[in-house]
């Protein structure tokens, strides 16, 4: 049942800290800096020279999140729209992995994808939350997030699932493949070990709900970030739009000038996320759609300075590694999302046109 929250999708918003915890569980060890998976032995990734991780929707954002979190660490790495993964396959050989990220291992779009990838020689791997899928059948190997069932069709605790799964994977393969654990990982790991306790404080504190109401009634609303963020910032728009019915877009905070500007005027709040990282160069872009009008949200761990100064809201999430501080701020967009589309009395556990699974191509 629903345990007394009005909807799935608030429940589970609300199980997160308990999912990470049982994401990470006994996959973490902070003090030798190592990721140590039960179900692969040490060194299985050595060989791999590069990733293609495909998924949709919300995993394709948690695919694009952990190729971000590769290339950062020298891995070559990319994300694909597994629908199109499979209609112009890039090349690959028996040490290219390709990852197929998928919540429920049965979207057709990304079971073609892996289908096709095997038949051209690659190794894959699938990162799932359920055991014994049609996807985990088809891969190599596979690798269980653990966020437990969730059943609204909106994905919320499944994508902080992937990422933190993914960031984690991420560690391992690149640890892996250099032969050694670095003095970097083990500050991240400790970071991880907070995160259940961060996305808690977000679940405790957030003021999501006023800010939904404040922005009530706009003409449409933008998400913009940059690296990790930006991943966020189309998942903040995806979520928003599936469930509230409002036009919703996320873009990168690079790419605004190039186009998207156009649209941007004192009738479509702009979510700006920041990670810690690059957060001044963000903060030109926010500069820029603030000179015509728009009023910006930040989400931000910033609590002084020219963040806060210069945001009409603020979504806090507690510091953390730049590297994950994606995960508590898509918590907060989550929650505008909700509190959104429910004070438009909108069917947010089965939004209009939408399955929680997609099993045709
Ligand atoms: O089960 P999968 O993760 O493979 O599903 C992929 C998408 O259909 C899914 O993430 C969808 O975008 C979300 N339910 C949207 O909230």
């Amino acid at each position: 049942g629903k345990s007394g929250y009005d909807h799935y999708m608030h429940k589970e918003i609300h199980e997160q800290p308990e999912a990470l915890r049982r994401t990470t569980q006994g996959r973490v060890n902070a003090l030798a800096g190592s990721v140590d998976f039960e179900e692969f032995e040490p060194g299985r990734f050595a060989d791999v020279t590069q990733l293609h991780l495909v998924g949709m929707g919300t995993s394709y954002h948690a695919a694009m999140y952990a190729a971000s979190l590769f290339a950062t660490r020298g891995v070559p790495a990319y994300a694909f729209m597994a629908g199109e993964y499979s209609l112009s396959q890039p090349p690959v050989t028996e040490s290219t992995l390709v990852v197929a990220v998928s919540q429920s291992g049965e979207t057709a779009d990304t079971l073609d994808a892996v289908r096709r990838a095997r038949s051209a020689g690659a190794r894959t791997l699938a990162v799932t939350n359920v055991v014994a899928s049609s996807i985990t059948r088809e891969c190599d190997d596979s690798l269980l997030i653990r966020a437990g069932p969730e059943i609204g069709v909106a994905a919320t605790k499944t994508f902080s699932s992937q990422v933190t799964a993914l960031l984690l994977l991420c560690e391992r393969i690149t640890a892996d493949i250099t032969g050694t654990a670095s003095a970097e990982s083990r500050e991240l790991l400790e970071s991880v070990a907070r995160l259940p306790g961060d996305v808690q404080a977000v679940l405790d504190t957030s003021t999501a709900a006023d800010v939904a109401e404040a922005y009530a009634g706009s003409e449409a609303y933008f998400f913009i970030g940059r690296g990790v963020a930006h991943p966020v910032a189309l998942e903040g728009a995806l979520k928003f739009k599936e469930i509230s019915y409002e036009h919703a877009e996320g873009f990168a905070a690079s790419e605004l000038k190039h186009g998207p500007l156009a649209l941007v005027t004192e009738r479509t709040p702009v979510f700006a996320v920041f990670t810690g990282r690059d957060d001044e160069m963000t903060l030109n872009n926010v500069k820029e759609v603030q000179a015509r009008g728009a009023p910006v949200v930040a989400v931000t761990s910033h609590t002084d300075g020219d963040v806060v100064d210069v945001a009409d809201a603020v979504l806090a999430i507690p510091p953390t590694h730049p590297d994950l501080a994606g995960v508590p701020a898509n918590v907060q967009l989550q929650l505008v999302a909700y509190h959104a589309a429910n004070r438009l009395g909108r069917p947010i556990d089965k939004p209009r046109n939408l399955a929680k699974c997609v099993t045709v191509e």
